[in-house]
């Protein structure tokens, strides 16, 4: 039984985390200190884990709670999601105020201006000020239940702030990936010789779609609340204005930005102050969106089709603009990767000069038939990143060069390799200095091994003086050769040898998000620690118990064979281990107690000992995954009497079937992976 006063100071330290996480998170305006914030933390978990009794679901420790889902569930919306009407220019805005006004029978009415943000549409719902459900918009009328992974986007209450609210309550609003942590996303991304993300939009979409909660916690989405769905209660505002003053009185962020107008050429005038300037903040915004402020004007006007009368995006210009490829150029990535890149003739677009663009790989340039000297249309897409649209064909002169992909690596020259089923190509040379330079910096960096002072040009340095041939002669570093070194100085090589010797205990997850193995960055690296615990426990692994991990499909298990396959990277590791950095994690939740992590399981037909929930539950207890459906990562198929259609895709799709005997000798082993 928990004590009274356990009971008060839970409810005590969960105000106050939720007060600073809203001060942070919502109004960005903290007032107090990350190491108190820590500390409140700290002792919530504490009193949480010696009463377990008293947590609860919107507790702030919470967030991150789930287990990863076989599939998403469908939600239906109460109200259906609907869509905007497009301007695109001044006659067409002042063609729908002039409709408006017709409809409305008044020439004076308020209306709200407000950007139109570029990610994706959420309903969330709360019962009696709990936020109980999370709903992407789908088709409009049904969408996707991802509340545990909205649960992880701090600025979203999991409390509504304020005590008088409606039984039922429901809030929509757009999910996005702010520009600066795509394109540090995106960097990480390209270093380990995966495929940029087009946009923000396309990021949030995806990481919002993640099964496993842990994933969508690690990115940084944030949310702006603009609009109310469906509601059950009274006092509710009426107008548009005050429902966003209301949102955030109940702890929503809202633009901050908006403005209500009474003439369309206000409105247009709050609409030109945004064309440039909207490439400054930090979320992308296609547009404005103009709404009628009282809501019983909107109630009035409807809705026709899946567009709303009573509103309008007015979308800005697209920012693209045409100049000339002048060059191509090619780098090499810390996995060897060879990238090549556009040299543009400079080009303002939107405000910002731009004079490269990436240009992925051999294929993308032979698709778009780039050749040197051509005439292109250059966009920023998602205001963030220069693509190449197109080339401009009938602006070419005969003089035009087709590029010729490198077939040597520009850094070290050995041969170029093309692996099967992969867009880029790659420098295999284990000590290609060109390559060691990029995976020395990704080694140190501040979310790798994080190797204080010694970013910037030391990596490079250390290579020319060939004090370093690999990641893990770092740790081999000698006093006596870092002096030789110009500017070095005793204090300097005493720093940065203490440095590298604070990294050697930093956990497993990060040390294989350091090693630049393809597709493993840090969230990869953090499941693969999870699951098995030690390097040596991952070495052992074969493609099926890799597979096997929720999230880890047949191309990061391809890239972590072939990677240990390498005698040169298993020499570095052995170097590693032997310079006394950490190669294994204290089992956190130890495959032993839950045999069943990372399987898939199906059940059908019926069952003599459980009932189809016990087992279902006792799979999930036991770490595995229960989905509905038969399909080619079903690793099981538990299969009692009477077993229909779903014995025969299991059979057809070669998944193995285990009687209810067979299960529970499965579940009782140690050795599932
Ligand atoms: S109001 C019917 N306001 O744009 C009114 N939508 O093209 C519903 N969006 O699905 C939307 N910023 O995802 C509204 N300030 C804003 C918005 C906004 C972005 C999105 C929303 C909607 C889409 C319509």
């Amino acid at each position: 039984m928990a004590s009274t006063t356990a009971i008060n100071k839970i409810e005590k330290l969960r105000k106050q985390l939720n007060y600073h996480n809203y001060r942070y998170y919502v109004l960005a305006q903290p007032d107090t200190s990350d190491g108190q914030y820590d500390e409140l933390m700290q002792e919530l978990h504490q009193l949480e884990a010696d009463n377990p009794e008293l947590v609860t679901a919107d507790s702030p420790t919470q967030r991150v709670g789930a287990e990863p889902l076989p599939g998403f569930s469908q939600v239906e919306h109460p109200v259906a999601m609907i869509s905007l009407a497009n301007a695109f220019n001044d006659e067409e805005f002042m063609a729908w105020h002039k409709r408006v006004s017709n409809l409305l029978e008044r020439n004076q009415f308020d209306m709200v201006c407000e950007l139109k943000y570029d990610g994706l549409a959420v309903a969330l719902t709360y019962q009696d000020g709990f936020f109980v459900q999370g709903a992407t918009r789908g088709n409009g009328l049904v969408g996707e239940d991802v509340t545990q992974n909205l649960r992880t986007i701090k600025s979203i209450p999991l409390r509504l702030l304020s005590a008088d609210v409606p039984s039922r309550l429901e809030v929509r609003g757009e999910v996005y990936f702010p520009k600066s942590e795509f394109l540090k996303f995106n960097d990480e991304r390209v270093a380990r010789g995966e495929e940029p993300y087009a946009n923000p939009r396309n990021t949030a979409a995806g990481s919002l779609r993640q099964l496993d909660p842990r994933m969508t916690a690690s990115r940084p989405l944030d949310i702006f609340i603009y609009s109310l769905g469906y509601v059950e209660g009274d006092g509710l505002p009426e107008t548009h204005a005050k429902s966003l003053d209301y949102f955030k009185d109940l702890g929503f962020k809202v633009s901050e930005g908006f403005r209500v107008v009474q003439t369309p050429e206000e409105a247009i005038d709050f609409y030109k102050s945004w064309v440039e300037s909207v490439k400054d903040i930090d979320v992308a915004a296609d547009g404005v969106v103009i709404k009628i402020d009282d809501l019983e004007f909107q109630r009035h006007l409807g809705i026709v089709g899946r567009e709303p009368r009573w509103a309008i995006a007015y979308k800005f210009p697209a920012v693209q603009s045409v100049t000339q490829l002048l060059d191509i150029a090619v780098n090499v990535g810390r996995t060897g990767s060879i990238n090549p890149y556009a040299i543009l003739e400079p080009v303002v677009i939107g405000g910002a000069t731009v004079q490269r663009a990436t240009l992925h790989n051999e294929e993308y340039i032979r698709a778009k038939d780039l050749r040197v000297g051509d005439w292109i249309v250059v966009e920023r897409a998602g205001e963030v990143i220069p693509q190449i649209v197109s080339v401009i064909t009938s602006s070419r002169t005969g003089n035009e060069k087709p590029f010729e992909f490198p077939t040597e690596c520009p850094s070290c020259g050995e041969a170029v390799v093309n692996p099967e089923d992969e867009a880029a190509a790659f420098c295999v040379n284990a000590s290609c200095p060109e390559q060691l330079v990029r995976l020395l910096e990704h080694f140190v960096s501040r979310n790798s091994m994080d190797i204080d002072g010694m970013g910037g040009k030391w990596g490079g340095i250390l290579i020319q003086h060939g004090l370093i041939k690999d990641v893990a002669d770092l740790y081999f570093l000698k006093k006596e050769s870092l002096l030789e070194i110009e500017r070095m100085g005793e204090k300097s090589a005493d720093n940065m040898i203490a440095a590298i010797a604070a990294s050697k205990s930093r956990p497993l997850a990060r040390l294989l998000a350091s090693l630049g193995i393809r597709h493993v960055g840090s969230e990869v690296g953090e499941l693969l620690a999870r699951y098995f615990t030690s390097m040596d426990n991952l070495m052992a692994a074969t493609e099926k118990s890799l597979t096997a991990i929720p999230n880890i499909g047949p191309r990061i298990a391809e890239s972590l064979m072939g990677y240990f396959a390498n005698q040169s990277n298993r020499a570095v590791i052995e170097k590693l281990r032997e310079a006394g950095v950490r190669v294994k994690d204290e089992p956190r939740e130890g495959p032993a107690e839950q045999p069943l992590i990372g399987l898939r399981f199906v059940v059908t037909g019926r069952l003599e000992q459980f009932s189809r929930s016990q087992i279902e539950g006792r799979i999930k207890e036991l770490g595995g995954a229960v989905s509905g459906s038969v399909s080619k990562r079903t690793n099981y198929l538990v299969a009692g009497a009477d077993a229909g259609s779903k014995l025969a895709d299991a059979q057809s799709l070669d998944v193995k079937v285990l009687s209810e005997e067979e299960f529970l000798a499965l579940a009782d082993s140690t050795q599932a992976i």
